[in-house]
């Protein structure tokens, strides 16, 4: 696997494969990696047949007083984890590279509406800042598939949208979320909690999995279920942002007949912000 810093070098090398007739799939990631990300550069290789991993802490998709200082950063332990999973490229660019002129003076991409619901209403900017970094990161590597992870449902409704609108020449694949035994999502932000936080934090997927039962059984109370979500999450210890129950297409709040659902939270313990979804079909 080559390891590069610029612009420059990655469109040599993807012009290169494009013209020998390869199919170029991309996985953006903040680095950190866990097997999560690891099955990310496998769905990959489902679609394409050469493969280019980003690593990019982006500025822009922080609030404040969010954790961008201390995200965890192991940029060497990631090359391993890439060149065993059979990346052939990574990029691994400084902040310079992608915001010359600075993050708070870029261009910015905004896909209004559903940007500024759920995890928007609690982080404001965020996915302003992902679609942005996401736009650039597709003009820099021009891939023809794009892999994200299924865990950030919302991030990846939101990126299908932008691809759609601005006409981008990428497929989105979306790849199902890698769980540790008790079912706790894997995530870099996973090690901000304690060991007592760790064992109550499985308590989030299986409210969720409730929550399912309940919808797939024919009950359509979502506001009772929504209740039921946050008072579970409550009662376990966690201070949860939103349960909701939203169409899979568009997060949208279900309406009558629309059979493709998804339930979102957001739950803070003492350091970490936890968020995780699970799909339910109504009968
Ligand atoms: O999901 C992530 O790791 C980030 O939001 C992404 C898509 C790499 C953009 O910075």
């Amino acid at each position: 696997m080559q390891a590069v810093t610029t612009i420059a070098a990655v469109r040599e090398r993807v012009q290169a494969w494009r013209r020998e007739g390869h199919r170029v799939a991309f996985v953006p990631t903040m680095g950190n990696l866990h097997p999560g990300h690891v099955s990310l550069i496998e769905t990959a290789r489902r679609y394409g047949d050469r493969f280019i991993a980003s690593i990019f802490v982006n500025p822009m998709q922080f609030g404040p007083n969010e954790d961008f200082a201390h995200y965890p950063r192991t940029p060497q332990q990631d090359e391993g984890m890439l060149a065993k999973a059979g990346c052939d490229l990574m990029f691994m660019p400084d902040v310079t590279e992608i915001y010359p002129h600075g993050s708070e003076r870029a261009t910015r991409v905004e896909v209004p509406g559903i940007s500024r619901i759920l995890e928007g209403e609690f982080r404001p900017g965020h996915f302003e800042g992902v679609s942005t970094v996401v736009a650039k990161l597709f003009h820099i590597v021009e891939p023809q598939i794009a892999v994200f992870g299924e865990k950030d449902f919302q991030q990846l409704t939101v990126i299908r949208r932008m691809v759609a609108e601005l006409c981008m020449p990428v497929e989105i694949i979306g790849a199902p979320t890698v769980r540790d035994a008790d079912g706790l999502a894997m995530s870099s932000r996973n090690q901000y909690l304690t060991s007592a936080e760790r064992a109550l934090a499985p308590v989030i997927y299986a409210t969720l999995k409730q929550a399912a039962g309940r919808i797939e059984a024919g009950d359509a109370d979502f506001a009772s279920i929504e209740r039921a979500g946050c008072e579970a999450l409550a009662a376990a210890g966690l201070k949860p942002d939103y349960f909701a129950v939203r169409q899979a297409r568009d997060l949208a709040g279900p309406a009558a007949g629309e059979r493709d659902l998804v339930i979102l939270t957001a739950a803070r313990m003492s350091k970490a912000r936890l968020i995780d979804n699970t799909r339910a079909r109504r009968p």
